[in-house]
């Protein structure tokens, strides 16, 4: 109802942008999204919303105006209890600046590059298999294994029970930065117990020495951080780090799949796996949308937002606006200058585990670039429904070894 909207000029989009037919394909509708104007009222939700790159890098990067710690989804977390004890993504400085300054120290430069050797040796091992296999499934047989065994590694929690809870887990924790409907509680029943697992995990006694959840715990020995932030910063890593790579994996198989004279390309120069990957991150965005809250009244972009009042961000609409990647904005380029996408988030929450999930593909797709001529869908991809992630349940393929 017009009556509800924070500013007069709010032009009004009735479509539900997590129906299912709009998480199967969301690009017409943020096609319409952006064009309706430089921000939107999304009323069955009754939010204002913006699907603009400019407005979306605006707001990621303004966490002063745009706060998390009223939480990343539409529910308003000053006002209603969290499932779960908040984390980094839902909090504000200086608590915020604490944990990051200590998560970012274990995802340092110098620490990612210390995982590569064993990265490649599993990418090694599991671009074998597959070649073997010949055909097989890119988002359960491929994309899963990698980063539930490299990532677990890293992490340094036990490798039995991660493929049964962290899935899980992700997909449930994500949820809440979506509508809180059917979807999203059907992924809280499958995710039941899953949280109570990673969180006996992030225990110092259960993590490897010297692993990245073991480090975090030396920040918590030097009072840096409380000993509940450490873990829930392990925590963060679980939840955060795991189905985000894996979707992200898939889509960038599909993505390659789908176009054969990009992979031919990426074949003949393995150099391009890294700006192939970026490109994906861009085009298909593992993380479609979430919220912020405004901590004080605001005109933004032609709307008049009142304090308090939850705002959806479409970054997978952000990444596909031609104001910013131009009239080819739509379209798979692995030549493309990607960078500056919002694919990982903006700003003071952007994502901390990047280098990891960089690392991890870029040994994957390096490897398979070198060993395989051509990748072909063999039958339709089955898109992944979720309000907030996007990726594939499945993508049947076929290899042709080099
Ligand atoms: C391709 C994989 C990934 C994608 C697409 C992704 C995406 C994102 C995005 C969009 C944000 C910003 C959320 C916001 O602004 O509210 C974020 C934050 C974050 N990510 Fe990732 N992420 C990925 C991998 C990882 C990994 C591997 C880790 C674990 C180490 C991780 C840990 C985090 C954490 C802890 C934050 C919160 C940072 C903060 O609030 O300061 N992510 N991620």
């Amino acid at each position: 109802m017009r009556t509800d909207l924070p500013a007069a000029a709010a032009p009004v989009i009735a479509d539900d942008p997590y129906s299912d037919a709009n998480l199967a394909d969301p690009y017409p509708l943020f096609d319409r999204m952006r064009e309706a104007g430089p921000g939107v009222w999304l009323e069955k939700y009754g939010v204002p919303a913006f699907a603009r790159f400019d407005a979306c890098k605006d707001i990621l990067d303004d966490h002063a105006t745009f706060i998390s710690g009223a939480g990343a989804g539409p529910k308003n977390l000053h006002h209603e209890p969290s499932w779960r004890p908040q984390g980094i993504m839902e909090s504000d400085p200086p608590v915020h600046t604490a944990m990051r300054h200590a998560i970012g120290g274990v995802i340092s430069p110098k620490g990612t590059r210390a995982l590569r050797g064993q990265f490649q040796e599993f990418a090694d091992e599991l671009v074998e298999r597959m070649l073997q296999l010949g055909g097989f499934d890119a988002a359960t047989d491929f994309a899963q294994e990698f980063p539930l065994r490299v990532f677990g590694d890293a992490v340094g929690i036990p490798r039995e029970g991660r493929a049964e809870n962290l899935l899980a887990l992700g997909a449930m924790n994500f949820s809440t930065f979506g509508p809180d409907d059917e979807r999203s509680k059907e992924f809280f029943r499958r995710g039941a117990g899953t949280n109570d697992w990673a969180m006996a995990n992030t225990a110092r006694e259960r993590l490897a020495p010297g692993s990245m959840g073991a480090q975090i715990w030396d920040y918590a020995d030097r009072g840096e951080i409380t000993a509940q932030q450490a873990a829930l910063l392990v925590r963060a890593m679980l939840s955060a780090g795991l189905d985000s790579t894996i979707l992200a994996i898939g889509n960038t198989m599909l993505c390659l799949a789908r176009h054969p004279g990009q992979w031919a390309k990426v074949h003949a120069n393995p150099r391009l796996a890294r700006f192939a990957i970026d490109e994906s991150f861009r085009f298909e965005s593992p993380f479609q949308s979430f919220f912020r809250t405004t901590g004080r009244p605001v005109s933004f972009h032609g709307l008049d937002l009142a304090a308090d009042t939850k705002v959806a961000v479409f970054v997978g609409a952000a990444n596909r606006d031609p104001r910013r990647w131009g009239p080819d904005a739509d379209e798979y380029k692995v030549e493309r200058q990607a960078g500056g996408h919002l694919g990982f988030g903006m700003g003071i929450h952007q994502c901390v585990g990047q280098p990891i999930s960089r690392l991890e593909m870029e040994v994957l797709f390096t490897t398979l670039a070198q060993r395989v001529k051509a990748i072909e869908l063999t039958a339709e991809p089955v898109p992944f429904l979720h309000n907030t992630l996007r990726g594939w349940d499945s993508i049947p393929v076929r290899i042709v070894p080099a």
